[in-house]
């Protein structure tokens, strides 16, 4: 495993996910699966391959199959291997994560993202850590995007955000930058802004869930107030944070993002994901042209 000097991630996993409800009633929005892959566990791969080995789940009320997710199946396991279905005992096998190395804590009421980070306070310890949100996936990028802003981190100062450029009419979904132009893989950010309307909006670069943050957030955090939504964000945060002179820089990941906290996101990813196996390729090409067919003749 790749080694880095930031060993901690947190994963914010305490919201309510009503984009997708009634399918979020009493599944967690992050147990979603990208065919036959929960959104969680992508994010918690790319964690892992990015070298970090301290992982902190901020979870919230009905989301305990994800503590069960990364658990030993036994008897699941057991049946497998007697039933000889050895690759997928594997494929379980490999969701289980090493002993010790995550650990849970309840966001008791999903008072927002800034929240949900600042319940992991003791258990990050003045280190700077990562958060990653299950919700954005990055998808095949050059390294595993958490790593990409690492490389970022240990060249600049501050803060650092992933991020990219969405449509103009998606701004209102995202924190926005204003920043410098654009050098090589990163930018100079100048502030950031939670979910602002187009017209306002200062450019079309948004922050995409992935961030290494310095230990010194939590001060701003604790004294947060509600913004954006009646909730504590951590945009306002990092905002106040730059305001007082810690520098912000946006990374540009090389992999694609797909937002699968809106169903949009999550169609373009399954698509993307389907076309990486050539079996299912088939089957999505299948799918459009029987789709099509059925338009043309009604
Ligand atoms: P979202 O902003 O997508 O909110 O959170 P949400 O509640 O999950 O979904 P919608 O908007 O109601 O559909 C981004 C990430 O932050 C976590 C979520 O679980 C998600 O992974 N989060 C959000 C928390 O952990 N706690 C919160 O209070 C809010």
């Amino acid at each position: 495993m790749k080694k880095n000097g930031i060993r901690k991630a947190i994963f914010p996993i305490g919201g309510l996910g009503t984009r997708f409800l009634p399918a979020t009633k009493a599944l967690p929005k992050e147990m979603l699966p990208i065919i036959d892959k929960p959104l969680i566990q992508f994010v918690v791969e790319e964690a892992l391959a990015a070298g970090f080995d301290e992982l902190i789940f901020v979870t919230g009320r009905g989301k305990e199959a994800i503590e069960n997710h990364f658990d030993i199946a036994f008897e699941l396991e057991q049946t497998l291997r007697e039933r000889g279905k050895l690759r997928v005992l594997e494929n379980v096998r490999a969701c289980s994560l090493p002993p010790g190395c995550a650990s849970y804590i309840r966001q008791q009421e999903p008072k927002g993202l800034g929240h949900a980070v600042l319940c992991a306070r003791h258990l990050v310890e003045g280190a700077p850590f990562a958060v990653l949100l299950a919700d954005e996936l990055i998808l095949g990028g050059r390294a595993p995007a958490i790593a990409e802003l690492v490389q970022a981190y240990n060249t600049t100062e501050g803060n650092v955000v992933a991020a990219t450029d969405v449509p103009q009419e998606h701004v209102s979904r995202y924190g926005i930058l204003a920043h410098d132009p654009r050098n090589g893989m990163t930018c100079a950010v100048r502030s950031i802004v939670e979910k602002p309307t187009p017209e306002v909006a200062p450019s079309r670069t948004a922050v995409i869930g992935r961030y290494i943050l310095s230990p010194r957030i939590f001060d701003y955090l604790t004294r947060q107030e509600p913004g954006s939504s009646g909730e504590i964000q951590l945009t306002d945060a990092i905002s106040a944070m730059l305001q007082d002179g810690t520098p912000l820089t946006g990374v540009y990941v090389s992999g694609t993002r797909f937002d699968c906290g809106a169903r949009d996101g999550t169609i373009k990813a399954t698509i993307f994901q389907a076309l990486q196996d050539p079996d299912l390729a088939a089957v999505v090409h299948e799918a459009i042209n029987t789709s099509n067919e059925k338009r043309a003749a009604s």
